[in-house]
């Protein structure tokens, strides 16, 4: 699938495009071993192609940039839901790398006012890229400093988060491993220490009745929504599976 991908990239077509095609012109097929090569050498995919999809959306990506994944997609429908009948709602994505879901809940519910934070200089370029012509509003800062958003101290009504869960020492895809970055993925020793600080900010943020949705690894399923109920200011705590059934993300309501 990804050497159609990648040709249908070489091409400017759709990968469906490919069965009509009979002819490769040769300056193609020179990109198109040079791009199969890469990928052998397990480059990802998307950072050949420089796209990728997100539900609605095609984000630009590459090195610098953490790749959206489809999984995280369920994150953003949970959101929208939670926004179902508010017609101006405060939503803040923490962490928006390439700002997958801040963009995806502003292009589904038009009307909300998003905020995406991101922390790494290098990052943030990606996620103003994609959001340059959108509504959603980019912030440098660090989703575990008190002073984040004070403005919005309880005026929030949907905090989303895909933070880095990675416990120290897990072994990764090669892809990951070196393409990456490595802000996006480590979260110290149980994978859950950025996530202990989003908890402060995130309950700070939201409205008494407003949710927060976090991703997390396929291991903490019962660590996360634990760290959750132990913090206090949170009610309807709840685990969430992917499409593959493994525990995806926690969801709360604010006390
Ligand atoms: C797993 S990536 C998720 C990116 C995007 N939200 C997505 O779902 O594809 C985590 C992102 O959080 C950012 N990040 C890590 N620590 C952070 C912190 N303390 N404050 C703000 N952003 C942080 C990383 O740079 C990275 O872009």
């Amino acid at each position: 699938m990804d050497a159609e991908l990648l040709l249908a990239h070489v091409l400017g077509v759709s990968r469906t495009a490919l069965l009509t095609m009979d002819d490769l012109p040769d300056d193609a097929a020179a990109r198109f071993t040079v791009l199969l090569g890469q990928r052998a050498d397990r480059v990802p995919l998307q950072h050949l192609t420089g796209r990728a999809p997100f539900r609605h959306l095609e984000l630009a990506v590459g090195p610098g940039v953490f790749v959206p994944r489809p999984e995280t997609e369920q994150l953003a429908g949970w959101a929208l839901e939670r926004l179902t009948g508010l017609r101006a709602p405060v939503v803040v994505d923490l962490g928006s790398g390439s700002g997958a879901l801040a963009l995806a809940i502003a292009q589904e519910h038009p009307g909300a006012r998003v905020t995406a934070v991101e922390r790494d200089p290098v990052a943030i370029e990606w996620t103003r890229t994609n959001a340059a012509g959108s509504t959603v509003e980019v912030l440098a800062g660090d989703m575990t400093d008190g002073g984040l958003l004070r403005d919005l101290d309880g005026a929030v009504d949907v905090v989303v988060s895909n933070p880095p869960y990675v416990p120290l020492g897990a072994g990764l895809p090669q892809e990951v491993a070196e393409h990456d970055p490595p802000l996006a993925l480590w979260g110290g020793p149980d994978g859950l220490d950025v996530v202990r600080g989003l908890l402060d900010t995130a309950a700070r943020l939201l409205r008494p009745g407003g949710w927060l949705g976090v991703e997390h690894a396929d291991q903490q399923g019962v660590a996360l929504p634990a760290l959750v109920r132990a913090h206090g200011s949170w009610t309807d705590v709840e685990d969430h599976p992917d499409l593959a059934g493994r525990p995806r993300y926690t969801t709360a309501c604010r006390r």
